[in-house]
C-alpha cells in the first residue's frame, strides 16, 4: 500500500486545568504558546516545522482527542478520505484554521479520531524567536527540556495486529515490529509499531484488555542526544516531577527514553537515537520480552503504573514489556477475543 502521510504533526490532549497545564509545558517541558482561545491552548517544540504541535484542550479526565498527520500531497488527502470512508468510517471535514487548510476528521475502527490536512502554514517565528539560519522554523530554546520535535503517540487498542492491519492497508502505515508470544498454540501480540517516514514509529499500538474505545498510552517529545535526555532526567528530579520509567534503551526502534506524567497525569515520554529505516518492503520481525523489544540490556521491570492509559479504566494495558504479574489473565482473555469495538 502507498504510503498517504507524511508525518504526526500534532497532538490534541485534554488539561484539566488549562492555565496551570500550559505553565507546565512552557516553563518545565521548554515550549511556547502560540495561540489561546477559552478553551484551548497551541504550544510548540522550537524545531517543529508547522505552527503547533501540542493542543490542550479544556477537559474532565486525561486522554487524547485527536492526532493529525500532515499527507504527502492534496491528492494524497482525497485518495486517504476516499479509502477510510470505503472503508466504513466516514468522517467530516472542518474549514481552515490560521494554521493549516481544510482537513478532514474520522474516528477509526478503535476509537481513535485522526485529523489528515495537506495545506499548512510552514512556520516561522518573530522576534524576538526569529533563528538566524533559514532552515530553522525558530531558534533553539534555551530552558527546560527543550525539545526539538514532537516524536509520535502510542495508542492503545484491543487488538494490536487488527488495528496494525487496518492503518497500514488504509493509510500506508508500514508495519515496522510486533511483540508478543505465543499462550496455548495462539499467538498474543501485545504490543507493535508502525511509521510513515524513516523513524522505527511515530505509531505505538499497546493492547488494551479495557472495554473503553480510543485510549492513549503516551506521547513522545524528541531530544537531539542522549547528554539531552540525562540531562532531562536531572531536571524533572530537581524540579519535582518523579520519573515513571526509565531512563533506559528500548530494543525495538533503539531510543532511548524516559516517562513521566504532565499535570493533567497523562504520560509523556521523551526520547531519542533510534535507526532510520527506509526499506519499502520491511517485513517486521516479531520480538519476544526476553529478547528485549522493551529494555535492551534485559534488566529493568516496569512499574505496574505503566498499565495505566488514559481515560482511566479499570481494567489493564499489557506494557511494552508484555504483560505484569497479576494482569496475565485478562490481558490474554482479551487478545485472545480481541475485536473492533462495535464490530
Ligand atoms: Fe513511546
Amino acid at each position: 500500500m502507498v504510503n498517504l502521510l507524511s508525518q504526526l504533526t500534532h497532538i490534541e490532549i485534554h488539561a484539566l486545568d488549562l492555565d496551570e497545564t500550559a505553565r507546565y509545558y512552557e516553563e518545565q517541558i521548554g515550549l511556547r504558546v502560540v495561540d489561546r482561545t477559552d478553551d484551548k491552548v497551541y504550544l510548540r517544540a522550537w524545531g517543529d516545522y508547522y505552527t503547533y504541535s501540542l493542543v490542550l484542550s479544556r477537559g474532565d479526565e486525561p486522554g487524547m482527542v485527536s492526532m493529525a498527520w500532515r499527507t504527502l500531497s492534496d491528492e494524497a488527502l482525497e485518495e486517504a478520505v476516499k479509502r477510510v470512508e470505503s472503508a466504513g468510517y466516514a468522517g467530516h471535514w472542518l474549514e481552515p484554521d490560521a494554521h493549516i487548510g481544510r482537513s478532514y476528521v474520522f474516528t477509526g475502527p478503535y476509537g481513535h479520531t485522526m485529523q489528515l490536512f495537506w495545506d499548512a502554514k510552514k512556520y516561522k517565528a518573530p522576534a524576538p524567536f526569529a533563528s538566524q539560519y533559514p532552515d530553522r522554523p525558530e531558534k533553539r530554546i534555551g530552558h527546560g527540556l527543550a525539545p526539538r520535535h514532537l516524536d509520535h503517540v502510542t495508542i492503545a487498542a484491543s487488538d494490536v495486529q487488527g488495528f496494525a492491519n487496518w492503518y497500514s492497508e488504509t493509510l500506508g502505515f508500514r508495519r515496522m515490529a510486533f511483540a508478543g508470544f505465543d499462550v496455548e498454540g495462539a499467538e498474543v501480540t501485545f504490543f507493535g509499531v508502525l511509521t510513515t517516514n524513516e523513524k522505527s514509529h511515530d505509531l505505538g499500538i499497546l493492547l488494551d484488555s479495557s472495554d473503553t474505545p480510543g485510549r492513549i498510552h503516551h506521547y513522545a517529545w524528541w531530544l537531539e542526544t542522549r547528554d539531552e535526555l540525562v540531562r532531562a532526567a536531572d531536571l524533572l528530579m530537581e524540579n519535582g516531577t518523579p520519573i515513571e520509567y526509565g531512563p533506559g534503551i528500548h530494543g525495538i526502534g533503539e531510543q532511548v527514553y524516559l516517562y513521566f506524567r504532565e499535570p493533567s497525569g497523562l504520560r509523556i515520554e521523551v526520547n531519542t537515537g533510534g535507526y532510520r529505516n527506509y526499506v519499502p518492503d520491511w517485513e517486521p520481525n516479531r520480538w519476544s520480552p526476553e529478547q528485549g523489544a522493551d529494555d535492551f540490556y534485559r534488566n529493568l521491570s516496569l512499574p505496574p503504573s505503566m498499565l495505566e492509559a488514559f481515560p482511566p479504566a479499570t481494567k489493564p494495558t499489557a506494557t511494552e514489556q508484555g504483560l505484569v504479574a497479576g494482569t496475565e489473565d485478562a490481558i490474554i482473555e482479551a487478545a485472545l477475543h480481541s475485536h473492533r469495538p462495535g464490530a
